[in-house]
């Protein structure tokens, strides 16, 4: 089997992002762009990986990490600049080299794929993916001669009035015979309008050189964008943003409103879940069946069971069981533990807290470093009072425990099972199983006070 590598490039500052954030680490629905190359060239079958970095070279190599190699590109003099710093480590090489931009993150898996075939079964020195844009302005123009076939690009910048009118691009993505490649590398130099060294010079060169130069043209230009700005960023996101809500729908999620429904890459959704309008999950969450999200809701690295409803709240790095009702205003810190059939009402803020099931904590409560066991009832406004101005401190309520309204449990505390807290009581001790405890001051009832009021002030 012919060995084959990838190069990607993405040492370039990117300005025309105008950006402090290199531009190839911006995120495409929450993950960096060349993260999403990177993904993709992945899961085909590739023997080498090699990301050529530059601008922000620490930052690109702590996110990719090891799944590629790297070559340090110190001066961005061009895209062909680029690939030749990869000669080092691929140079001699027998083999297929696809050849990626860091700022074309939507090229899926299978296009690169089908790609690949193209150019084996073309048996081709070089292959250009190429797609049909509406408006072509800023990319390379596939230049084809009407026998001879595909003959060079030309860059925008460089391209006469007549080759301007092509709307063919070059999407960036390459397979080269990687000797070819790097023979013909040699020969680029940078006199064009942006004195570079471009990589697409290396097609005429060899196409002169007697090389058999392919194109294989995908359908779907939207695949192949380009991320230059800010414009083309937002564009990359609805797009990624239809393709992966797409696959849920027809998963047999609901998404009530795609339009406002943000879904990120690793998310899962289990099949009769229902995804309101406003709706962002993202991270690693597992939303299973039944569950209903939304509306205007986000999800973060949370699991949420079946059946469970999560209205118009904020979950993070939490587990939330099933037959759950949260919300709506909601939210829900990490380390948080919600059990089956618990409820979690208005304005309840939990951190790092396990509600145990079937408990309520209905409204107006902010529960942290706690440990609620089963059926217990929390009521509105209790507080624990976890922080000493130094330390964290854990309140744990057992078992089918009552806690009355606005009370404060000052941690650190336990309430023993099926105990009761009067409302409005400052706990500071531990509550026996089966005690009430009542901690406020007693009431007194001055009668008649008000008119001896009046009295007094004539
Ligand atoms: C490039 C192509 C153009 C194509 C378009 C597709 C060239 C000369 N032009 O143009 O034909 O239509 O992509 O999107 O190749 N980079 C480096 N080092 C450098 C310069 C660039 O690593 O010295 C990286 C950038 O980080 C980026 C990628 O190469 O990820 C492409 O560079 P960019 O400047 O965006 O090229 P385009 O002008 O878009
Ligand atoms: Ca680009």
């Amino acid at each position: 089997m012919t060995k084959r590598y990838a190069v990607i490039l993405a040492a370039g500052q990117g300005t025309r992002m105008k950006s402090s954030l290199y531009k190839v680490l911006h995120p495409v629905l929450g993950r960096p762009m060349v993260q999403h190359v990177i993904d993709n060239i992945k899961s085909i079958d590739v023997d080498q990986i090699v990301t050529i970095v530059g601008h922000g070279s620490d930052s690109v190599m702590a996110y990719i990490g090891n799944d590629s190699e790297y070559v340090l590109q110190e001066e961005q003099l061009g895209t062909g600049h680029a690939v030749i710093q990869a000669e080092k480590l691929l140079g001699d090489k027998e083999g297929t080299t696809l050849v990626v931009c860091g700022d074309t993150p939507l090229i899926r898996q299978e296009t690169f794929e089908q790609l690949l075939e193209y150019h084996e079964k073309e048996g081709a020195q070089a292959t250009i993916l190429t797609s049909r844009a509406e408006d072509p302005t800023g990319y390379g123009r596939v230049i084809r001669h009407p026998e001879k076939g595909v003959e060079r690009i030309v860059e925008h910048k460089d391209a006469s009035e007549e080759e301007r009118l092509v709307d063919e691009i070059n999407t960036g993505t390459y397979c080269f015979d990687n000797k070819t490649l790097f023979k013909a590398l040699k020969q680029i130099s940078n006199d064009n309008a942006q004195g570079e060294y471009y990589l697409t010079d290396v097609i005429e060169i060899i196409k002169k050189d007697a090389g058999k130069i392919a194109a294989y043209l995908t359908p779907d230009f939207d695949e192949t964008l380009g991320v230059n700005d800010r414009v083309a960023l937002q564009e990359a996101e609805r797009i990624l943003k239809e393709r992966i809500n797409r696959k849920h729908l027809l998963n047999g999620v609901t998404i009530i409103d795609p339009l406002t429904t943000y879904i990120h890459p690793d998310v899962k959704i289990e099949q009769d879940a229902i995804i309101h309008p406003g709706s962002i999950i993202k991270g690693k969450s597992i939303i299973k069946k039944h569950a209903e999200i939304g509306p205007y809701t986000e999800i973060v690295n949370c699991t949420v069971g079946e059946h469970t409803i999560i209205k118009q709240s904020v979950a993070r790095d939490s587990v939330i069981g099933s037959g759950v009702q949260i919300g709506p205003y909601a939210h829900i810190r990490p380390e948080t533990n919600v059990e089956d059939e618990a409820k979690i009402g208005n304005f309840v803020e939990l951190k790092k807290a396990t509600i145990g099931k079937h408990s309520k904590v209905s409204h107006l409560s902010y529960l942290g470093d706690a440990s609620v066991g089963d059926h217990v009832n929390v009521g509105c406004g209790t507080i624990t009072v976890n922080y000493d101005g130094k330390r964290k401190h854990v309140t744990t309520i057992e078992d089918d425990a009552f806690v009355g309204c606005n009370s404060n449990l000052i941690a650190p505390v336990t309430i023993g099972k099926r105990a009761y807290v009067a409302a409005g009581s400052t706990i500071t001790d531990d509550v026996p199983a089966e005690a009430l405890s009542i901690a406020r001051s007693r009431q007194t009832n001055k009668e008649g006070y008000v008119n001896q009021l009046k009295s007094r002030k004539k």
